[in-house]
């Protein structure tokens, strides 16, 4: 079952025909918003609201182990994440959608593994490629299909916030490598690998980073609403198009 992890923008789904809704419980606390089952493009498919449905909880307060466990306790096989990002790359525009295929962690004070339980082993996931190849190619492959365009490849680094970037900080993720820069892909992706549940992002770009273009004299917050509703209708047509590589479809081994 695909699960869909929606963030800033996309707090419900409004083309998922819901059939059920649950209040899930881990043993890492609730996560984030209720699950909301239901059919989507004519598969089956769990939502989550990341920031919760009324958008309330910051991205250094999301419980990442709480909302990756439960998706996983509910049988999800496939987790797509969406996020909301500025763009660094030169020539990302707000509204661009972007598949990246590599993340930096900037963020700190996150808990980051379910391996840390006295007596637990000490496990070191392999996070080489930190998002799974096929279903990445299923992205792409259903926004070619609704013909939406989408960047293959992005470096998404993944800061603290909530505040945004400096100008100067902007530069040095650029210097770094990054492409788009946003505040919610890890932990997120490294507990997902931890569970060896294949996952990817949807990045969806709200502004230019920080210092640059139209955000040079500081980001106009007035437009972001606008970007991300539009744009977010794009990500759930792509969302229905997806069909899931086969049940064996995770291309690493940890
Ligand atoms: N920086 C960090 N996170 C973001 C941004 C940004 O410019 N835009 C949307 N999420």
């Amino acid at each position: 079952m695909l699960a869909i992890i929606g963030g800033s923008g996309l707090s419900q789904l409004s083309n998922l025909d819901v059939m059920s809704r649950e209040i899930a419980r881990t043993p890492y606390g609730e996560p984030s918003s209720v699950l909301a089952f239901g059919r989507l493009g004519g598969q089956e498919a769990v939502f989550l609201a990341r920031h919760g449905h009324q958008h309330t909880i910051p991205p250094h307060k999301v419980n990442y182990r709480a909302n990756i466990w439960a998706l996983r306790d509910v049988g999800a096989t496939h987790i797509v994440s969406v996020a909301s990002v500025g763009g660094i790359l030169v020539g990302l525009l707000p509204g661009d959608l972007v598949i990246p295929h590599q993340v930096m962690d900037y963020t700190w004070g996150r808990a980051a593994t379910f391996f840390e339980d006295e007596g637990d082993p000490v496990a070191h996931i392999d996070l080489t490629e930190p998002y799974d190849a096929r279903l990445r190619q299923s992205l792409l492959e259903a926004a070619k299909a609704a013909a939406i365009p989408a960047r293959d490849g992005g470096v998404y680094a993944v800061t603290q916030g909530p505040r945004l970037e400096t100008a100067a900080e902007v530069n040095r993720l650029e210097r770094d490598g990054a492409d788009v820069v946003g505040m919610t892909g890890m932990p997120e992706a490294a507990l997902a690998r931890e569970l060896k549940i294949p996952y990817a992002v949807i990045n969806l770009v709200a502004n230019h980073a920080a210092g640059r273009n139209d955000s040079r004299q500081g980001i106009i917050f007035d437009k972001l609403e606008a970007v991300l509703q539009e744009a977010m209708e794009k990500v759930r047509v792509i969302l229905a198009h997806v069909s899931l590589p086969g049940e064996d479809s995770s291309d690493h081994k940890s």
